[in-house]
């Protein structure tokens, strides 16, 4: 991810174009800056002519007019203190606009990755994808509080100051910008070592973040296997890479302003040594001109080169924002939901379900499923059995068309499931997984998950149905309970509660629990079992098991094998056809006698 040393022009416009619904704010921002500008100029010519006409540097005779002397000094401080102001409210706008926008591509990024196929979340590292969403988004921030802003204001500045000194005197102008090349030189040259350091310390921090990222949230495996003397030498030199790319990063700054520095008080002496050249012969008038003169340039020269000093810093500013915005355009500008070309709304979910020669690849022509003809009845509970990579939860994954089957149909009914709007496929099917995944929030909206037509008394309600009231209840806070980062103190068994509570109050048409008893011990087994009993009664459902114990009472077993569809029948059925389902039976009873 090299960053050029150029700003791409199209995606700086796009970003630009953003700025569109907040003109108005822009133009005041603008216009602040102007004034600051105006403002900041007006003083050192005051100060020129206050020394011209009332400072008597000679000290020859006594100070002229000391009250307009006073009357003057205040009115610069009345500037300052209005510059200020107008710094404040300039800044205020500009910051509200960044964050406006900011806002608004935040949404438009987040609510686009919402709808990608999951494909796309397989092959995208979730690490990219935060920092997409977060980091990404601050640089771009950044263009809009301090680079496009200040830069306007600095150069609007630059402009006024420089045509001011060749009004007042064109031959001094000239002499103190003299220096002003090297300085532009230097400044480029700067802005490049900063670049590369820059870079190579991000490469460093998301070195460093990912590495303690994992390491903590794999902490009991290093733990387990012993590894933490070799994590740590492994942490060491990651940790030394970071800091030597933070000292180049400091190196290049520490020598950069010194230089400035020198070349500001070089542009100071050359006025000084001029005007000592050129005092001789001159009437007492014109000396205090010249007096006047020195010292507004010299204020001048001072407000120069700030604004320049900062120019590399405010160009690295708007180019690290253009290249992060490329990289988020990247992900707005990617088309890669699941075709939602649906229109059905009003599909009625309670009817037979029926797979129709679907055959399925995640990738290429490797088939994990092939020709799958099925029939599930409404209001039937079917299991399905197999080996681990059988297939199981890829079927229940293309009902829910979270990925595209390439042969075949789903029928719902006499609807194809294509047909049917996206929105209104998923509402009506409730999928409930081995890994509960619950986001660091209260039980009641981890239950609800935002959707605030869910009462508190519908979610009580549902806790009871699936039996989980009890525990919750029991937690400090019952529901308002904040469940923290991966589950805090909940048990497997009572995560797996919760997410049956979620697919209660949502009363889906068709429910499927894939593995949903897989991991938990035997006394949240029994309870989990009795939920599970409870929520498939009376709908369409697809239980997923890897014990056989927990479906026996199944309507229909189907086994697979390999995508393939082996065996399909009742319990006993299939018991007697002595297949590939009693040989799997024997063995899971062997296992648990011994
Ligand atoms: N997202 C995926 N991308 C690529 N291959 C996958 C993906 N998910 C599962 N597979 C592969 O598809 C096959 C079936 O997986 P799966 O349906 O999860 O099996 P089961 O649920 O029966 O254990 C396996 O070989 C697995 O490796
Ligand atoms: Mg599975």
């Amino acid at each position: 991810m090299s960053e050029k040393a150029t700003i791409n022009i199209s995606i700086f416009k796009r970003l630009v174009s953003h700025l569109k619904p907040y003109r108005k704010t822009f133009a005041l921002a603008v216009f602040c800056s102007v004034t600051l500008a105006l403002l900041g100029v007006s003083r050192p010519i005051l100060i020129g002519s206050m020394v011209k006409n009332y400072i008597d540097i000679d000290l020859k005779s006594e100070t002229p007019q000391p009250e307009m002397l006073l009357f003057w000094t205040l009115v610069i401080l009345g500037i300052l203190f209005l510059e200020q102001i107008v710094q404040f409210v300039g800044s205020y706008f500009s910051n509200l606009i960044a964050q406006s926008i900011i806002n608004d591509i935040r949404k438009k990024l987040f609510g686009h990755l919402l709808t990608f196929r999951m494909r796309y979340f397989d092959k995208t590292p979730v690490g990219a994808l935060v920092t997409r969403v977060v980091s990404d988004l601050e640089a771009i921030t950044e263009v809009f509080s301090a680079g496009l802003m200040d830069i306007l204001g600095d150069l609007f500045l630059l402009i006024l100051i420089v045509i001011t000194m060749f009004v007042m005197n064109w031959e001094l102008a000239l002499m103190t910008i003299i220096p002003i090349p090297i300085l532009l030189y230097a400044t480029r040259i700067f802005a490049r070592a900063m670049r590369d350091s820059f870079q190579l310390e991000r490469v460093q921090v998301n070195k460093l973040n990912t590495f303690v990222q994992e390491r903590i949230t794999g902490m009991a495996i290093v733990q387990l296997f012993n590894r933490e003397r070799k994590e740590y030498a492994n942490f060491e030199t990651i940790n030394k890479g970071h800091r030597q790319a933070h000292i180049n990063a400091v190196w290049a700054n520490s020598i950069f302003f010194p230089v400035v520095e020198l070349l500001s008080s070089l542009s100071i002496a050359l006025l000084l040594v001029y005007g000592a050249l050129h005092v001789s012969g001159k009437t007492p008038d014109q000396i205090k001109q010249m007096n006047g003169e020195t010292f507004s340039f010299v204020l001048f020269i001072q407000m120069l080169y700030r604004p320049i000093r900062q120019l590399a810093d405010k160009f690295n500013i708007l180019q690290r924002g253009t290249v992060r915005a490329e990289r988020v355009f990247e992900i707005i500008d990617l088309d890669e939901h699941i075709q939602d070309a649906g229109t059905n709304t009003h599909c009625n979910f309670d009817q037979e379900i029926s797979f129709r020669n679907v055959s399925f690849a995640y990738q290429n022509e490797e088939w994990v499923l092939k020709n799958i003809d099925l029939t599930i009845k409404a209001g039937e509970t079917v299991a399905f059995v197999g080996a681990t990579g059988a297939g199981k939860s890829t079927i229940v994954n293309l009902l829910g068309r979270f990925y595209e089957f390439q042969k075949g149909e789903i029928y719902i009914g006499n609807t194809e499931v294509r047909e049917i709007e996206l929105n209104c496929l998923r509402r009506n099917i409730a999928i409930v997984l081995q890994d509960v995944f619950l986001f660091s929030d209260t039980i009641h909206n981890n239950i609800t998950l935002g959707d605030e037509s869910i009462t508190r008394e519908q979610v009580i309600a549902s806790a009871k149905i699936v039996g989980a009231d009890e525990f919750i209840q029991k937690l400090p806070g019952g529901y308002d309970y904040e469940v923290g980062e991966r589950g805090g103190v909940l048990s497997v068994g009572q995560r797996q509660l919760l997410s049956f509570i979620r697919a209660c109050v949502y009363n889906p048409e068709i429910l499927i629990l894939d593995e949903a008893t897989s991991s938990v011990d035997n006394e949240s087994e029994e309870m989990i079992q009795k939920a599970t009993e409870e929520l498939t009664k009376g709908r369409t459902s697809i239980v997923i098991a890897h014990r056989l114990s927990t479906i026996q009472n199944a309507d229909k077993i189907v086994v697979l094998d390999k995508g393939e569809i082996k065996e399909i029948g009742s319990h006993s059925e299939l018991l007697s056809q002595d297949g590939y389902y009693r040989k799997l039976f024997d063995m899971q009873f062997k296992e648990e006698k011994e």
